[in-house]
């Protein structure tokens, strides 16, 4: 089977077999509609010919100052899904935008895994997001911890074994940098896993901090791998948690799968300005500077922290954020809170943890001051 091919048969068979709803705008950029939206007359999709005289404005968009809210988006918007693909250095067919890369986790898991029967893999400590999805579509976790041991590494050989171990496995979710222990996974070991699962498991490499550690995306290996998908995120560096914006990133065959399933219209109007707005050439440089400022108090807030006494220990982060250990993590959750700063206590994950984001330099300020009193 080609590697194409054996990636498909992964996918759930009454996925494949699916007819996806056609939306309207997604026929009619199909036919060629979309260059010249203004000089159409649009009666395709039931929509109020009028924005609302109370909508958005948009320095952008609109003759009259406002968006044109009335007006379904694109499915999936060629400028955005462009810029997207230059920014992640992949084609633009093996790109899907969508709410966030949360919701790239939900249509993985959708696709490929039949409930009752199929399985995930993820190795804890590491974000919650996957278990929740695969405990919504009814798919089991099998677990395989990071080594503590060694700073939260990779078991390639035991994620391995695992899978072989458990033919219901479909996709295997590994965070890199991995949240919250803030570690890159080891690059070779994730590859070997990608290689060797080859025709077995869809591997999905979450980097959704990627841009803080400094180390290259493995989007590049996509081409190479179609058993290779990619989170990216809008959210982290980019400064948009709020507008929603993630990037999955896998082989066009399987981009073409979860279009198939993801929502009509996932992209909203005013999300897509701020996208645009986040991506020129200028805002693009604005985040890099702020990384390189993150970065720098990143490495000064963990040297100050170091020195505390209520501090035991700072896990080396690739990520913004940090994970450290204190004698009692619920009474310095309490001294933070109590002095209006919010952490979050990781002791489920990791006993007496407390992951601390990198903020400006006032606010670590303010996360060493709560924490020198403690
Ligand atoms: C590892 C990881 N992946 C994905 C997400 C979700 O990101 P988004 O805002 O793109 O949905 C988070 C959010 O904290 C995260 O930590």
């Amino acid at each position: 089977m080609n590697p194409v091919d054996s990636v498909l048969s992964l996918v759930r068979p009454e996925i494949l077999a699916l007819t996806p709803y056609s939306s309207a705008r997604k026929e009619a950029v199909a036919d060629g509609a979309r260059p010249e939206p203004s000089r159409r007359v649009w009666l395709d999709a039931n929509e109020s010919p009028k924005t609302p005289a109370a909508s958005l404005p948009s320095e952008a968009s609109a003759k009259d100052g406002r968006l044109n809210l009335n007006r379904y988006p694109e499915p999936q918007p060629a400028e955005l899904v462009a810029l997207l693909a230059a920014l992640y250095g992949v084609a633009p067919a093996q790109v899907l935008v969508t709410r966030g890369s949360d919701e790239g986790i939900d249509l993985l898991l959708r696709a490929f895994c039949r409930a009752g029967q199929d399985a995930i893999l993820a190795t804890p400590p590491t974000y919650g997001m996957y278990a929740v999805a695969a405990g919504i579509q009814g798919a089991r976790l099998v677990t395989v911890p990071l080594v503590r041991e060694r700073d939260f590494a990779l078991d390639a050989d035991a994620v391995l074994a695992a899978v072989r171990a458990e033919p219901a496995v479909k996709l295997v979710f590994l965070c890199s940098p991995n949240n919250p222990t803030g570690r890159l996974l080891e690059r070779s070991a994730v590859l070997r896993i990608v290689r060797e699962l080859a025709g077995r498991a869809v591997v999905v490499v979450d980097e959704a901090y990627v841009d803080f550690s400094g180390a290259p995306s493995l989007a590049a290996e996509i081409t190479a791998h179609p058993n290779l998908v990619v989170l990216r995120t809008l959210s982290k560096a980019y400064g948009l948690a709020g507008a929603r914006v993630g990037t999955t990133l896998a082989h066009p065959a399987v981009i073409g799968v979860l279009q198939k399933i993801i929502a009509p219209y996932p992209i909203p109007t005013p999300v897509l300005q701020a996208a645009l707005a986040a991506l020129t050439p200028d805002a693009q440089a604005a985040a890099r500077e702020s990384i390189r400022t993150l970065v720098a108090e990143r490495t000064r807030l963990a040297a100050a922290l170091a020195a505390l006494p209520a501090v035991k220990k700072i896990w080396p982060s690739d990520a913004n954020f940090l994970l450290v250990a204190v004698s009692d993590s619920a009474r310095v959750m309490a001294a933070g809170r109590a002095a209006g700063v919010i952490w979050r206590d990781r002791t489920k994950d990791v006993p007496n943890t407390i992951r601390i984001t990198v903020g400006t330099a006032a606010e670590n300020n303010a996360t060493l001051e709560v924490l020198s009193r403690v």
